[in-house]
C-alpha cells in the first residue's frame, strides 16, 4: 500500500518580489517498508520536498496524502536527519536524544532507557555524557540518527545525511542504517532519502525518483531489485547507475 503520495506538487518561492519556481508537477509515491530516494542536482528542490513533508511549507499546487488521507504532520510520526547533525551544543549526547522523546511522554524512566537503547544501537554507548563539540562528524550524525529513531517514526526522512562525512564514515553509516531498516524489530520501516549521490541512491534504494535541475520535475523513476547487501562493484550495479545517470541527463 502507498504510505505516502505526492500528486502534482508545485512550489513557488517569493524571492525579492520575484516568483521563483522550485518544484513543478512533482508526483511520486512511497510504499510501506520501501526505501525510496529522490535524486537531483543542487537547487532541484529536494530539501523543499522534505520541508513540505514536515509541514514547514505549504505547496502552491498539488496534494500530499499519507495512508490515503491529506498530510497532517501531527498525525504521523516523522523523523528527519539533516546533512549537519543539528544537535544542541549545550546538551550532552544522552540529553540530545532525550529531547526528542520528551514531547511524547512524561515517563522519565522510559525516556532515559529508550535514549540509552538507541545510543547503543548506533554504536556510541560510552559517550552519553560527551558534548557535540567533543565528537567527530560521524559520531554527531550517529547521535542524530539515534534521536530520529528513538521516537519510532512511521517514516524516516533523510536530507543528504552522509554528504558531509568522509567516504569511509559515510559508507559505514549507510550500511548500518540499511541493517536497521532491514531489522524487523527496529525502526525505521519506511525511508525517504534525498541525495545528489547516484551510487549512494543505487546502493540503498528500492526506487529512485530522478528530479530535473530547477524547477524540479520528475524525469523518471528507476526501480532496483538487486539483492542486498549490494555489490557496488558488480556489472549489474553499474547498469543501474547508468540508467539513473541517463535519466538525469535526459532533461
Ligand atoms: N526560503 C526560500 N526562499 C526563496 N527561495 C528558496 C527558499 N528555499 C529554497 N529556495 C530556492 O528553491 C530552489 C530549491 O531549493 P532546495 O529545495 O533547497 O534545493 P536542493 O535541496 O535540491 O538543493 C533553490 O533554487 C533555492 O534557491
Ligand atoms: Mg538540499
Amino acid at each position: 500500500m502507498d504510505l505516502l503520495e505526492l500528486k502534482g506538487i508545485g512550489v513557488e518561492y517569493d524571492s525579492n518580489g520575484k516568483k521563483l519556481l522550485s518544484l513543478e508537477n512533482v508526483s511520486f509515491s512511497v510504499q510501506s517498508n520501501q526505501f525510496v530516494s529522490i535524486i537531483g542536482p543542487s537547487g532541484s528542490g529536494k530539501s523543499t520536498i522534505i520541508k513540505i513533508l514536515l509541514g514547514l511549507l505549504k505547496p502552491s499546487k498539488g496534494s500530499v496524502t499519507i495512508g490515503g488521507k491529506p498530510l497532517d504532520p501531527s498525525k504521523i510520526k516523522l523523523s528527519v536527519v539533516f546533512q549537519n547533525a543539528a544537535l544542541f551544543p549545550w546538551l550532552d549526547v544522552l540529553k540530545n536524544v532525550e529531547v526528542a522523546l520528551e514531547p511524547l511522554t512524561d515517563d522519565e524512566d522510559y525516556i532515559r532507557e529508550t535514549a540509552k537503547k538507541f545510543i547503543k544501537i548506533v554504536g556510541i554507548d560510552g559517550f552519553e555524557e560527551a558534548y557535540p563539540r567533543e565528537l567527530s562528524g560521524g559520531m554527531k550524525q550517529r547521535v542524530s540518527i539515534a534521536r530520529a529513531l528513538a521516537t519510532g517514526p512511521d517514516l524516516l526522512l533523510l536530507d543528504e545525511p552522509f554528504a558531509a562525512l568522509d567516504v569511509f564514515t559515510a559508507q559505514a553509516l549507510r550500511e548500518e542504517l540499511l541493517d536497521l531498516w532491514e531489522s524487523p524489530s527496529l525502526p525505521p520501516d519506511t525511508i525517504l532519502m534525498v541525495t545528489h549521490n547516484v551510487d549512494e541512491a543505487v546502493q540503498m534504494s528500492d526506487k529512485i525518483v530522478v528530479l530535473s535541475p530547477r524547477p524540479g520535475r520528475v524525469l523518471g523513476e528507476v526501480k532496483i531489485d538487486l539483492p542486498r547487501p549490494r555489490n557496488t562493484r558488480s556489472e549489474d550495479f553499474y547498469t543501474v547507475v547508468d540508467n539513473v545517470v541517463k535519466l538525469m541527463s535526459s532533461d
